[in-house]
C-alpha cells in the first residue's frame, strides 16, 4: 500500500491524502481553524485526512509539501516574511533591468537561498510535530510549486492521453506560468515564465489599485467587468495592451515593474479612470492574454486537449473564451485552481515518486467530484440530541430532497448541508444555500438575508444535465461540473434562471449535474423541475459574509442563527426556525404540518 500526505502552506493552505493513487480526503485548513484564507500550517487539516483514511501517522510512506520556497504560513506571514518578498520584487523591478530580474541564475538564487532558510523555518517549527507524530525528516519530500499544478491539472483530468498542461498563478518558487506536455503517467516541461512576467500579478495587483485585496477578490474584478462601457473602456484596454503581451509561446511584461512599483505606475497611469472601466479594461487583457497563450501553444503542439490550473484559471470569463477557440477540442480546469491545487499536486508528485520506489505501476485516479472532507452524516443526530434548539423546529420527512424541492417551488430559500464537504472555492450542493433561479428578487433576499455581497456580483446556478441545453450555449458539449467555467444562456429561456445570471452580460457560472455526481442533490432539482418546470437552482456557498464555508452541523446551525435564513436541511432532517412564516409553508407540505 502506498499512503502519501500532500500539504501546501502558501496562500491557502491544506492537507490531503493519497492511497494507492486515488484521493481519500482533501480538507483546506480554514474549513477547521474557521480563518478564512488561512495560510496556517495545516494541523488540524493533517489530522482530519489521516482520521478520515483511518491511517496512523507512521503508515505514511511520504509527506509531500507543495512548494520549495512559498511557507507563508500564518505566523510568518504576520512577521511580514511575504510582504518582505513582494517589497523584494518591488525594489529590483524598479533598479534593475528585466533581462536581469528574470535570468534563472537570479531565480535559482532565489530558490536556494531564501527557499533554504524558509525551509529551515519551516523544520525548526514543525519538524518536531511529524516526528512527534512518527514520520522521521526523511519521509518530508519538497516539491515545486508550478510542477504541483501542472500534476493537480493533468492527473486529476479524464486523460492520460498527449495532453497539452498549462498552469498560470501570481507566483511560485519564482514562475508565474508553465506549459507541460502529459501522456501516461509522465509530464515534460517545456516552458517555464519568470516571476516578473506574471499575469496574476498585474491582475492582483490593478485588484490592489482599486482598492480591493489582492490574492482575494480578484474574482469581484472580474464580476465588476461587465458593467464597464465597452466604448469608453477602450482606451484603458489599448494602455494595458502596451503594459503586458504575449511573446513567443509564453507572455511578458513590457512595462517592467512589479509587486508594489507596479500598483504606483497603475496609478500614474491610470489616474481618474472609471473604477468600472479599469475592471473592464484588466478583464479584457486578461482574456486576450491568456486566451492567445492557449492558442499559440495549442497550435504549436497540435494537441486541441488542454488540462490548466493557477490561480488566474479561476478567471471563468477567460476560461470561456479557451474553450471557444478553434484549437481546442476539450479541456479540464482542476477546479481548486488555485494554491489549494498544491496541496493535491504535491500529493499526486509524492504518490509516483513511492510507487517507481517500489517498482510499482504508476497509477493515479482522475477524480469525478470534490467531495473529500469528513461525511457529517454521522456526527448530526448527536449534535441535535445535546444542541438547545429553542425557536427551531426539527422535522424528519420521508425524503428530506423531496421536501427541499417542494419549500423552493414555495419560493423559499433553503440551506442544504449534508454528507461530506465540498474541496475548493465552489459549494457544489452539499455546503449551499439554494433559490429559485426565476425569481429576480432572490438576488437582493439573499443579500439582505446573509450573503451581503458587493451589488454588482452575480450569484450562479445549479443546471441538471438534462435540461442544460434548454438554457445553455455549449456547441462544444464541454462538461462543467465545477462552476470554473461560463456559459452564454439562451434569451428565449434565460427569465427562467435569471436570478442565477450575470445582470450585466447574461452569462452562467454553472454546475452542471450529473445523477451519479451526487444523486440526493440531483433528486432536489429534478423534484424541482417537476414542480416548477425549471431544471435548474441558483446556487450559493453556506457561509456568513467574510466567514469559510461551512464544515460541521454546529456551523450550519451558527449561520442559521446569525442570518435571516429560515430553513436547513441538514442530513435527512428539516430544520426551520418556528415563525408564522415556516409554519404556513410547512402546514402546506407536510402531513404533521
Ligand atoms: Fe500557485
Amino acid at each position: 500500500m502506498v499512503q502519501v500526505l500532500g500539504i501546501n502552506m502558501s496562500h491557502y493552505s491544506a492537507a490531503c491524502l493519497f492511497r494507492d493513487g486515488r484521493l481519500i480526503a482533501a480538507i483546506p485548513e480554514e474549513r477547521l481553524n474557521r480563518i478564512k484564507f488561512s495560510a496556517a500550517f495545516p494541523e488540524r487539516a493533517i489530522s482530519k485526512v489521516l482520521e478520515i483514511g483511518g491511517v496512523h501517522p507512521s503508515e505514511i510512506d511520504q509527506v509531500a509539501i507543495g512548494t520549495r520556497c512559498e511557507m507563508f504560513d500564518s505566523t510568518l506571514a504576520q512577521r511580514g516574511e511575504y510582504r518582505k518578498t513582494t517589497r523584494m520584487v518591488s525594489l529590483l523591478s524598479q533598479i534593475l533591468p528585466v533581462r536581469v530580474v528574470e535570468s534563472d541564475w537570479l531565480k535559482q538564487f532565489y530558490i536556494h537561498t531564501l527557499g533554504a532558510v524558509r525551509r529551515y523555518q519551516f523544520m525548526s517549527r514543525y519538524l518536531d510535530f511529524f516526528t512527534s507524530m512518527g514520520i522521521p525528516r526523511s519521509k518530508l519530500v519538497y516539491y515545486d510549486h508550478h510542477t504541483c499544478h501542472a500534476a493537480a491539472a493533468y492527473f486529476m483530468s479524464p486523460w492520460r492521453t498527449r495532453t497539452l498542461i498549462m498552469t498560470a498563478d501570481g507566483n511560485g518558487d519564482g514562475d508565474c506560468g508553465t506549459v507541460w506536455m502529459g501522456e501516461g503517467e509522465s509530464l515534460e516541461c517545456k516552458l517555464r515564465i519568470p516571476s516578473i512576467h506574471s499575469l496574476g500579478g498585474l491582475v492582483s495587483r490593478t485588484t490592489k489599485f482599486m482598492g480591493m485585496a489582492p490574492w482575494q477578490d480578484e474574482y469581484k474584478v472580474m464580476g465588476l467587468a461587465p458593467w464597464g462601457d465597452r466604448k469608453k473602456a477602450g482606451p484603458v484596454v489599448e494602455r494595458f495592451r502596451k503594459m503586458w503581451e504575449v511573446d513567443g509561446l509564453g507572455y511578458r511584461n513590457r512595462c517592467g515593474y512589479a509587486g508594489d512599483a507596479l500598483v504606483e505606475y497603475l496609478r500614474r497611469t491610470f489616474k481618474n479612470i472609471r473604477f468600472d472601466h479599469l475592471a473592464y479594461g484588466i478583464q479584457t487583457i486578461l482574456e486576450e492574454i491568456l486566451s492567445e497563450w492557449v492558442s499559440r501553444n495549442a497550435t504549436h503542439y497540435q494537441i486541441g486537449q488542454l488540462a490548466a490550473s493557477g490561480g488566474v484559471f479561476l478567471n471563468v470569463k477567460a476560461n470561456k473564451r479557451i474553450m471557444e477557440l478553434a484549437q481546442i477540442d476539450t479541456a479540464f480546469w482542476f477546479p481548486a485552481a488555485g494554491d489549494d491545487s498544491i496541496t493535491i499536486g504535491a500529493g499526486i508528485l509524492g504518490t509516483l515518486a513511492i510507487q517507481k520506489k517500489q517498482n510499482r505501476p504508476a497509477f493515479v485516479a482522475p477524480m469525478t467530484d470534490t467531495y473529500w472532507a469528513e461525511d457529517i452524516t454521522p456526527l448530526i443526530d448527536p449534535y441535535l440530541d445535546h444542541e438547545d434548539l429553542t425557536g427551531f423546529r426539527v422535522i424528519r420527512p420521508e425524503n428530506i430532497d423531496d421536501l427541499t424541492a417542494g419549500i423552493l417551488a414555495e419560493g423559499e430559500i433553503v440551506a442544504r448541508c449534508s454528507g461530506r464537504m465540498e474541496f475548493g472555492p465552489r459549494a457544489l450542493g452539499n455546503r449551499s444555500i439554494l433559490a429559485d433561479p426565476s425569481c429576480l428578487d432572490n438576488i437582493h433576499r439573499l443579500n439582505a438575508m446573509i450573503k451581503c455581497r458587493d451589488f454588482w456580483m452575480p450569484f450562479a446556478g445549479t443546471v441538471l444535465d438534462t435540461a442544460s441545453d434548454r438554457y445553455l450555449r455549449n456547441p462544444k458539449r464541454f462538461p462543467s461540473p465545477y462552476m470554473i467555467l461560463s456559459f452564454d444562456t439562451l434569451p428565449e429561456t434565460r427569465r427562467s434562471i435569471t436570478a442565477a445570471t450575470h445582470q450585466a452580460d447574461g452569462t452562467i457560472r454553472p454546475q452542471i449535474l450529473t445523477e451519479s455526481m451526487n444523486p440526493g442533490y440531483y433528486r432536489v432539482i429534478r423534484r424541482f423541475e417537476e414542480l416548477t418546470g425549471i431544471g435548474a437552482v441558483l446556487n450559493t456557498s453556506l457561509n456568513l459574509h467574510g466567514d469559510p464555508v461551512v464544515n460541521l452541523p454546529g456551523e450550519a446551525m451558527h449561520v442559521m442563527r446569525k442570518s435571516a435564513l429560515n430553513f436547513l436541511a441538514l442530513g435527512s432532517c428539516l430544520i426551520a426556525k418556528d415563525n408564522e412564516e415556516t409554519r404556513v409553508i410547512l402546514s402546506r407540505l407536510t402531513p404533521a404540518g
